[in-house]
Protein backbone atom coordinates (compact mmCIF):
# COMPACT_ATOMS: atom_id res chain seq x y z
CA UNK A 1 0.00 0.00 0.00
CA UNK A 2 1.34 3.51 -1.24
CA UNK A 3 -0.50 6.79 0.43
CA UNK A 4 -0.25 9.48 -2.62
CA UNK A 5 -2.02 12.26 -0.67
CA UNK A 6 -4.07 12.67 2.98
CA UNK A 7 -5.15 16.03 3.90
CA UNK A 8 -7.89 17.10 6.45
CA UNK A 9 -10.30 19.25 6.29
CA UNK A 10 -13.58 20.55 7.88
CA UNK A 11 -15.51 16.84 7.49
CA UNK A 12 -12.43 14.79 8.70
CA UNK A 13 -10.09 13.24 6.49
CA UNK A 14 -9.43 12.38 2.98
CA UNK A 15 -6.36 9.82 2.00
CA UNK A 16 -5.59 8.75 -2.12
CA UNK A 17 -3.46 5.40 -2.12
CA UNK A 18 -2.31 2.71 -4.16
CA UNK A 19 -3.00 -0.94 -3.26
CA UNK A 20 -0.71 -3.93 -3.54
CA UNK A 21 -3.04 -4.73 -6.12
CA UNK A 22 -2.43 -1.62 -8.34
CA UNK A 23 -5.75 0.02 -7.55
CA UNK A 24 -6.09 3.83 -6.68
CA UNK A 25 -8.73 3.93 -3.57
CA UNK A 26 -10.21 7.10 -2.07
CA UNK A 27 -11.05 6.67 1.35
CA UNK A 28 -12.90 9.55 3.76
CA UNK A 29 -12.48 8.71 7.79
CA UNK A 30 -10.97 5.42 7.15
CA UNK A 31 -13.87 4.67 5.38
CA UNK A 32 -13.61 2.89 1.82
CA UNK A 33 -15.16 5.56 -0.77
CA UNK A 34 -14.05 3.67 -4.16
CA UNK A 35 -11.48 2.27 -6.25
CA UNK A 36 -10.49 2.48 -9.84
CA UNK A 37 -10.44 -0.86 -10.11
CA UNK A 38 -14.86 -1.70 -10.18
CA UNK A 39 -16.14 1.69 -11.82
CA UNK A 40 -19.26 -0.06 -13.59
CA UNK A 41 -21.71 1.22 -11.31
CA UNK A 42 -20.16 5.06 -11.68
CA UNK A 43 -20.62 4.59 -15.00
CA UNK A 44 -23.77 3.01 -15.50
CA UNK A 45 -25.14 5.82 -12.99
CA UNK A 46 -24.15 8.29 -16.29
CA UNK A 47 -25.63 5.50 -18.85
CA UNK A 48 -29.16 4.91 -17.23
CA UNK A 49 -29.34 9.47 -17.43
CA UNK A 50 -27.93 9.00 -21.27
CA UNK A 51 -30.16 6.38 -22.41
CA UNK A 52 -33.03 8.09 -20.60
CA UNK A 53 -33.04 11.60 -22.15
CA UNK A 54 -33.59 12.43 -26.01
CA UNK A 55 -31.50 15.32 -26.20
CA UNK A 56 -28.83 15.00 -22.97
CA UNK A 57 -27.01 18.30 -23.63
CA UNK A 58 -26.97 20.31 -19.87
CA UNK A 59 -26.07 18.24 -16.91
CA UNK A 60 -25.22 18.19 -13.26
CA UNK A 61 -23.07 15.45 -11.62
CA UNK A 62 -22.80 15.63 -7.79
CA UNK A 63 -19.49 14.16 -6.12
CA UNK A 64 -16.48 14.09 -8.66
CA UNK A 65 -14.76 11.65 -6.97
CA UNK A 66 -12.43 9.40 -9.07
CA UNK A 67 -13.89 11.31 -12.26
CA UNK A 68 -14.90 8.03 -13.49
CA UNK A 69 -19.54 9.49 -14.02
CA UNK A 70 -18.29 12.30 -15.64
CA UNK A 71 -15.87 10.55 -18.10
CA UNK A 72 -18.72 8.33 -19.06
CA UNK A 73 -20.76 11.40 -19.95
CA UNK A 74 -18.52 12.63 -21.80
CA UNK A 75 -18.01 10.36 -24.53
CA UNK A 76 -21.27 11.12 -25.50
CA UNK A 77 -20.57 13.68 -28.26
CA UNK A 78 -24.74 14.81 -28.13
CA UNK A 79 -23.15 16.68 -24.33
CA UNK A 80 -22.73 20.22 -24.13
CA UNK A 81 -21.95 21.53 -20.37
CA UNK A 82 -21.27 18.85 -17.56
CA UNK A 83 -21.56 20.88 -14.33
CA UNK A 84 -19.42 19.12 -11.11
CA UNK A 85 -20.36 19.98 -7.61
CA UNK A 86 -17.99 18.31 -5.37
CA UNK A 87 -17.51 19.38 -2.04
CA UNK A 88 -13.81 17.95 -1.21
CA UNK A 89 -11.27 20.95 -2.93
CA UNK A 90 -8.42 18.44 -2.41
CA UNK A 91 -10.23 16.11 -4.65
CA UNK A 92 -10.60 18.07 -7.21
CA UNK A 93 -6.35 19.47 -7.08
CA UNK A 94 -5.78 15.79 -6.68
CA UNK A 95 -7.12 15.45 -10.45
CA UNK A 96 -5.86 18.91 -11.60
CA UNK A 97 -2.46 18.28 -10.59
CA UNK A 98 -2.75 14.46 -11.90
CA UNK A 99 -2.16 12.15 -9.07
CA UNK A 100 -5.43 10.87 -10.37
CA UNK A 101 -6.29 10.80 -14.21
CA UNK A 102 -7.84 14.33 -15.44
CA UNK A 103 -11.01 14.81 -17.32
CA UNK A 104 -11.08 18.35 -15.76
CA UNK A 105 -9.16 19.59 -19.09
CA UNK A 106 -12.23 19.04 -21.25
CA UNK A 107 -13.78 22.14 -22.03
CA UNK A 108 -17.51 20.77 -21.33
CA UNK A 109 -16.66 20.47 -17.41
CA UNK A 110 -16.81 23.00 -15.37
CA UNK A 111 -16.29 22.05 -11.40
CA UNK A 112 -18.03 23.99 -8.39
CA UNK A 113 -16.53 23.36 -4.84
CA UNK A 114 -19.26 23.44 -2.46
CA UNK A 115 -21.84 21.03 -1.44
CA UNK A 116 -24.20 19.88 -4.53
CA UNK A 117 -27.41 20.43 -2.12
CA UNK A 118 -26.22 24.83 -2.63
CA UNK A 119 -25.38 24.00 -6.30
CA UNK A 120 -28.56 22.01 -7.71
CA UNK A 121 -30.35 25.04 -5.08
CA UNK A 122 -28.52 28.22 -7.20
CA UNK A 123 -29.69 26.43 -10.80
CA UNK A 124 -32.36 28.18 -12.57
CA UNK A 125 -35.59 26.17 -12.82
CA UNK A 126 -35.82 23.88 -16.25
CA UNK A 127 -32.22 24.26 -16.52
CA UNK A 128 -30.67 21.17 -17.05
CA UNK A 129 -31.15 17.62 -18.70
CA UNK A 130 -29.85 15.96 -15.99
CA UNK A 131 -29.15 15.06 -12.30
CA UNK A 132 -26.37 12.46 -10.99
CA UNK A 133 -26.07 12.39 -7.38
CA UNK A 134 -22.84 10.01 -6.65
CA UNK A 135 -21.81 11.61 -3.43
CA UNK A 136 -21.81 9.26 -0.77
CA UNK A 137 -22.36 5.66 -0.17
CA UNK A 138 -26.30 6.06 -0.37
CA UNK A 139 -28.74 6.57 2.29
CA UNK A 140 -27.66 3.63 4.49
CA UNK A 141 -24.49 3.54 5.19
CA UNK A 142 -23.36 7.54 5.06
CA UNK A 143 -19.78 8.69 5.01
CA UNK A 144 -20.89 12.20 6.06
CA UNK A 145 -24.25 12.44 7.79
CA UNK A 146 -25.46 15.74 6.52
CA UNK A 147 -26.00 14.04 3.45
CA UNK A 148 -28.68 12.21 4.43
CA UNK A 149 -30.92 15.33 3.22
CA UNK A 150 -29.98 14.54 0.04
CA UNK A 151 -31.70 11.25 -0.52
CA UNK A 152 -34.98 13.11 1.21
CA UNK A 153 -38.00 13.92 -0.85
CA UNK A 154 -37.56 17.78 -0.28
CA UNK A 155 -34.24 17.97 -2.09
CA UNK A 156 -35.39 15.17 -4.92
CA UNK A 157 -38.28 17.73 -5.28
CA UNK A 158 -35.92 20.94 -5.75
CA UNK A 159 -33.89 18.40 -8.51
CA UNK A 160 -36.83 17.96 -10.17
CA UNK A 161 -37.78 21.63 -10.33
CA UNK A 162 -34.21 21.93 -11.98
CA UNK A 163 -35.16 19.35 -14.39
CA UNK A 164 -36.27 20.57 -18.27
CA UNK A 165 -39.03 18.19 -19.38
CA UNK A 166 -38.49 14.82 -20.40
CA UNK A 167 -34.99 15.16 -17.93
CA UNK A 168 -33.84 12.60 -15.25
CA UNK A 169 -32.53 12.19 -11.69
CA UNK A 170 -30.30 9.46 -10.97
CA UNK A 171 -28.96 8.54 -7.71
CA UNK A 172 -26.31 5.98 -6.54
CA UNK A 173 -26.76 3.47 -3.89
CA UNK A 174 -24.53 1.13 -2.21
CA UNK A 175 -27.13 -0.91 -0.96
CA UNK A 176 -30.84 -1.03 -1.68
CA UNK A 177 -33.19 1.40 0.28
CA UNK A 178 -36.91 1.05 0.15
CA UNK A 179 -36.80 4.86 1.75
CA UNK A 180 -34.99 6.33 -1.18
CA UNK A 181 -37.27 4.25 -3.82
CA UNK A 182 -40.15 5.54 -1.96
CA UNK A 183 -39.30 9.15 -2.00
CA UNK A 184 -38.18 9.19 -5.69
CA UNK A 185 -41.33 7.61 -6.64
CA UNK A 186 -43.37 10.13 -4.61
CA UNK A 187 -42.01 12.88 -6.65
CA UNK A 188 -41.50 11.34 -9.86
CA UNK A 189 -44.65 9.16 -10.06
CA UNK A 190 -42.37 6.02 -10.58
CA UNK A 191 -38.49 4.74 -10.13
CA UNK A 192 -36.97 2.38 -11.87
CA UNK A 193 -34.53 0.41 -9.93
CA UNK A 194 -31.38 -0.37 -11.46
CA UNK A 195 -29.24 -3.25 -9.46
CA UNK A 196 -25.62 -3.40 -10.50
CA UNK A 197 -23.70 -6.63 -10.34
CA UNK A 198 -20.16 -5.89 -9.00
CA UNK A 199 -17.19 -7.88 -7.50
CA UNK A 200 -15.16 -5.62 -5.05
CA UNK A 201 -11.53 -7.48 -4.37
CA UNK A 202 -13.30 -10.76 -5.42
CA UNK A 203 -16.73 -10.68 -3.24
CA UNK A 204 -19.58 -10.62 -5.67
CA UNK A 205 -21.81 -7.67 -4.60
CA UNK A 206 -24.94 -5.32 -5.91
CA UNK A 207 -25.30 -1.69 -6.17
CA UNK A 208 -28.27 0.38 -7.17
CA UNK A 209 -29.02 3.16 -9.44
CA UNK A 210 -32.65 4.82 -8.59
CA UNK A 211 -34.10 7.29 -11.46
CA UNK A 212 -36.98 9.15 -12.01
CA UNK A 213 -38.07 10.98 -14.76
CA UNK A 214 -39.76 14.16 -15.15
C1 LIG B 1 -18.22 7.98 -4.40
S1 LIG B 1 -17.45 9.46 -4.84
C2 LIG B 1 -18.10 9.79 -6.44
C3 LIG B 1 -17.65 8.83 -7.45
C4 LIG B 1 -17.87 9.27 -8.87
N1 LIG B 1 -19.23 8.95 -9.30
C5 LIG B 1 -16.86 8.62 -9.80
O1 LIG B 1 -17.26 8.12 -10.84
O2 LIG B 1 -15.68 8.63 -9.50
C6 LIG B 1 -18.30 10.65 -3.85
C7 LIG B 1 -17.76 12.05 -4.04
O3 LIG B 1 -18.73 12.99 -3.56
C8 LIG B 1 -18.10 13.98 -2.80
N2 LIG B 1 -19.12 14.56 -1.89
C9 LIG B 1 -19.53 14.08 -0.69
N3 LIG B 1 -20.55 14.81 -0.21
C10 LIG B 1 -20.79 15.78 -1.13
C11 LIG B 1 -21.73 16.84 -1.20
N4 LIG B 1 -22.65 17.02 -0.24
N5 LIG B 1 -21.70 17.67 -2.26
C12 LIG B 1 -20.77 17.47 -3.25
N6 LIG B 1 -19.85 16.47 -3.25
C13 LIG B 1 -19.88 15.63 -2.20
C14 LIG B 1 -16.96 13.26 -2.13
O4 LIG B 1 -15.94 14.15 -1.72
C15 LIG B 1 -16.50 12.32 -3.26
O5 LIG B 1 -15.55 12.93 -4.08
Amino acid sequence: MTELARSRGERGELVLRRRDDGALELRVNGVFVMDDQETSSEELLASAALEAVRHPDRVLVGGLGLGYTVRALLADSRLGQVIVAEIEPDVVSWMRSGLVPSILDDPRVGVVVDDVRAVVTDLPDASVDAILLDVDNGPDFLVYNENSAIYSSGFLTTCRSKLRAGGVLTVWSSSASAALETAVGSVFGTCAVKPVPVELQGRPELYYVYQGSS
